[in-house]
């Protein structure tokens, strides 16, 4: 078992949002003991081929907070997602809320300033984000205390966040079913997330389990709450004590035949900011595409 403060008997409220347009569970984790809560992974909508950006999906997060009378401390992004937009900086301005990834987003900001050709003005410190997580990072949320975990190998910056009895696991692992995230991104890497993967898996086996992502693998219907003891039984990929050289050989194949997420270069593009949609040199709101860049 991991050796770490948090108070497992903890048991945070937990609710999905599901976004059918990218397969995105968003969710609000509230504390049990106060009104304070965090929201992760929550999603901008787009419609990619008119460049109209919507907040349907935002808006029911943000209507949920105000109806429960809920206070939000926290915004947290588990990676800079490559399939759906960060809408944080819209739920910021209504709803407050601090903004927090994993402090190797500079990393990320690093490889993708370079491949969308962004110019000095697009900071690589991670100074978009009003928190940058540690690995081992305990911080709170009214008052349970949560821990950061960085889990790369999806990308860079990955973090799985442990609060009480549940952990959001972002991309590091999918339902049992499903197997595990794609490692394949710049900045990716197969034995990394097979490492992350195993210290998500030595969190106690009761360990609830939240995905950012659910396809509904051989039409059953779509779901996003495991344990430890589902996803050691049965991962497809992980499960049964499969080697670090089995997933690797099996990830590596896997990948190579994958296209490209139908919304990666939008989405870079506004995750890496944070949220926010990148402007041009009058000001107005532009996305960019680098042909033959990725
Ligand atoms: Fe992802």
């Amino acid at each position: 078992m991991m050796d770490h403060a948090l108070d497992q008997s903890v048991r945070p409220e937990v609710s999905a949002h599901f976004d059918p347009a990218t397969n995105t569970i968003s969710y609000i984790v509230k504390d049990p003991a106060s009104p304070s809560c965090a929201i992760i992974d929550s999603v901008m909508d787009i419609d990619y081929a008119a460049g109209r950006i919507t907040y349907e999906h935002a808006d029911a997060m943000i209507a949920e907070i105000r109806q429960r009378g809920l206070m939000l401390d926290w915004i947290i992004e588990t990676h800079v997602h490559a399939d759906h937009l960060s809408a944080a900086p819209y739920i910021q301005d209504q709803v407050g809320g601090m903004i927090g990834i994993g402090a190797r987003i500079m990393e990320v900001q690093n490889t993708f300033g370079k491949i969308f050709n962004e110019g000095t003005e697009f900071q690589r410190d991670g100074s978009q984000f009003d928190m940058l997580f540690e690995d081992g990072d305990v911080y709170r949320i009214g008052q349970m205390r949560c821990l950061a975990l960085h889990t790369p190998g999806h990308t860079p910056a990955c973090m799985t966040h442990v609060i009480g009895d549940a952990a959001f696991v972002g991309d590091t692992l999918f339902m049992p079913d499903g197997g595990s995230a794609r490692a394949d991104f710049p900045g990716g890497d197969a034995g990394q997330l097979y490492d992350s993967i195993q210290r998500v898996l030595s969190l106690p086996d009761d360990t609830r389990l939240f995905m950012c992502h659910d396809y509904g693998p051989n039409g059953r219907d779509i779901r996003w709450e495991t344990s430890v003891a589902e996803e050691k039984a049965h991962n497809i990929h992980v499960g049964g004590g499969k080697t670090r050289e089995e997933f690797v050989r099996f990830r590596t194949e896997r990948d190579a035949q994958l296209g490209m997420p139908r919304l990666i270069i939008p989405s870079l593009q506004v995750n890496m900011r944070a949220g926010e949609v990148p402007r041009d040199k009058d000001g107005r709101p532009m996305l960019k595409v680098p042909v033959n860049g990725l």
